[in-house]
């Protein structure tokens, strides 16, 4: 197995607090990872971290190793590691800039510059697989909160990139949507993507991740499949629920 992302003894702080901090981590090529922990628990730093945002884009203060595809975040531009990770940010609003639905998934294959043809098929498949197909000559400030989040990972997945980062991509999604959505993500991550995923709900991450990271307090505090971390009522000082299918075995081994 090779990794694409290692962690290597990374603090990092905004201002004064650390927000990350001593934090170790490997990701093999082909994993799919879901990232769980309360609010404020540094999820989304650590996403950005891993498509190089931090240190390139936002400051702070900076310590420690982080390679990305075999990239160095310090020394690589933004631009290179987006080629080969994606991320749908935590608000799609902050991600969406196009006045056409189509053209915002368009824009960084025109940026690419693949054929036109070659674009057309692509935006087409893309909304389609989201149910925006119809609705490709909308603004986009038209679209439902539920709808500017699929339209965000639409356009993140038209890249087919070889990593994806989706920081908590249900949140704005109805139940049968989100099922969906996981279900798109376990096809690609069955084609060899990796997909990171912050996501709270636990239902959702023991139907779909391998691997589940709880971080808390600025560490990551749990770390293997599932099963395993997901079935102790331990994880709920995480502010996370143990999941239906856990809760019997859980009560009876309190
Ligand atoms: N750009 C920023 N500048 C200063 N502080 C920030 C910035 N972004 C996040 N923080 C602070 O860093 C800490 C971690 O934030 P982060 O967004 O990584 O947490 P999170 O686990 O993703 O939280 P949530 O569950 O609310 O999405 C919080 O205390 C937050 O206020
Ligand atoms: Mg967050």
């Amino acid at each position: 197995m090779v990794d694409v992302i290692n962690i290597c003894n990374l603090s990092f702080s905004y201002g004064k607090r650390d927000v990350l901090k001593g934090i170790n981590l490997s990701i093999d090529r082909g994993e799919f990872v879901g990232i769980a922990g309360p609010v404020g628990s540094g999820k989304s730093t650590l996403l950005l971290v891993m498509n190089g945002v931090i240190p390139n884009m936002i400051r702070g203060n900076f310590k420690g190793a982080v390679t990305t595809c075999g990239m160095d975040v310090k020394t690589s531009k933004v631009s290179e590691i987006s080629r080969k990770v994606g991320i749908v940010l935590q608000d799609p609003n902050s991600q969406i800039f196009s006045l056409r639905v189509r053209d915002e998934v368009a824009f960084a294959l025109e940026n690419r510059k693949l054929p036109k043809d070659q674009i057309e098929k692509k935006v087409d498949k893309y909304l389609k697989l989201f149910g925006l197909h119809s609705m490709k000559d909308e603004n986009p400030n038209n679209l439902s909160e539920g709808q500017k989040q699929k339209l965000a990972i639409a356009s993140t997945l038209a890249m087919e990139p070889e990593v994806i980062l989706f920081d908590e991509p249900s949140s704005s999604l109805d139940s049968s949507s989100a099922i969906k959505l996981y279900k798109i993500l376990r096809a690609l991550n069955r084609k060899g993507i990796t997909v990171i995923v912050v996501e709270h709900d636990t239902e959702l991450l023991v139907e779909n991740v391998k691997r589940v990271l709880v971080l808390k307090d600025s560490t990551i505090k749990l770390d293997g499949p599932p099963e395993k971390i997901l079935s102790s009522p331990k994880i709920e000082k995480y502010g996370l629920k143990v999941p239906c299918m856990f809760k019997s075995t859980a009560r009876s081994s309190r």
